[in-house]
């Protein structure tokens, strides 16, 4: 938290949400659904693309900001499967946008010691842009800070069927496709986000209210928090503002609420004992 407050002016209003935020309760990991660039754009008269252009800088300072909170992992959604059915001349300007991040930000993601990786089909990728991103992972791979997950050429789905695909090709290889048990802990350890914890807080801009086949396993018990903000005007306040609003949620894990369960067994307590009786 130190390192977020050296970066803010004492007083504004960065300042002020900073100081709300319990450093104890911070979500270890962030993922973000950064939906509006084209909304954003067409309010201003302007081509799709200037939108993604625009998303841009929020990357940066949400990157930046999650970094010096301490958070442990963000997981950004820069690309879906779906996202192919764009026009080829936006697909494309994606791509340059994301090259041009990648060349300009690693001094940055490098000061920080950020360490990134990115998930999904790979291999469906442009190669200059598999070769970016390798450089991007190679260089940072001894970082020990923020881990900064992009999802590109991502889908829930197909991340699942790659899981269970990956279990059984292991079992065929090792002879014990016969004898082969899947359960959640080997699902979880073939998903791209192996080794992640999974998501506590997912972040959605732009006001839809939907997964879009985001990370479908491991939000199982995320908290979300949808803002009507665009991509393009998501600031640094309105992550803090998302943090806080995590921090306000009462996380049961399908059980119940520490105050829930001292009410629960005061009520029972006497039943049972004349059960027992
Ligand atoms: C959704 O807006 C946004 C995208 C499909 C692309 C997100 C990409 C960036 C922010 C830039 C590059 C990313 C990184 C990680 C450097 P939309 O086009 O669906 O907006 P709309 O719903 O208003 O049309």
């Amino acid at each position: 938290m130190k390192d977020l407050f050296a970066a803010l002016k004492p007083g504004s209003k960065d300042w002020r949400l900073a100081e709300a935020i319990d450093p104890d309760r911070l979500p270890a990991h962030i993922a973000i659904i950064m939906d509006g660039n084209g909304r954003w754009a067409r309010r201003r008269n302007l081509p799709r693309v200037a939108g993604h252009r625009a998303g841009i800088e929020p990357v940066q300072t949400t990157v930046e900001t999650c970094s010096r909170l301490g958070i442990q992992a963000l997981t950004l959604y820069a690309f879906s499967v779906e996202n192919w059915k764009r026009p080829r001349a936006e697909v494309d300007m994606l791509w340059r946008l994301l090259r041009l991040y990648l060349r300009r930000e690693l001094p940055e993601l490098m000061r920080n010691r950020v360490r990134f990786t990115c998930m999904g089909r790979l291999d469906g990728l442009p190669p200059q842009v598999r070769q970016d991103l390798e450089n991007s992972i190679d260089a940072t791979a001894g970082n020990n800070g923020l881990r900064l997950n992009v999802a590109i050429n991502y889908s829930g789905r197909s991340e699942l069927v790659d899981a269970v695909n990956a279990i059984v090709e292991d079992a065929r290889l090792e002879g014990r496709l016969r004898d082969l048990h899947i359960d959640e802990e080997s699902i979880a350890a073939r998903l791209y986000t192996a080794g992640l914890p999974d998501p506590d807080l997912l972040i959605r801009t732009s006001g839809e209210k939907r997964v879009s086949n985001f990370l479908l396993w491991q939000i199982a018990y995320a908290e979300l928090y949808v803002t009507d903000t665009l991509w393009p005007d998501f600031r640094r306040a309105d992550l803090l503002d998302a943090i806080l609003d995590y921090q306000k949620r009462d996380r049961r894990f399908g059980g119940l609420s520490m105050d829930a369960e001292s009410a629960a067994l005061k009520e029972w307590a006497e039943p049972v004992a004349t059960i027992a009786q």
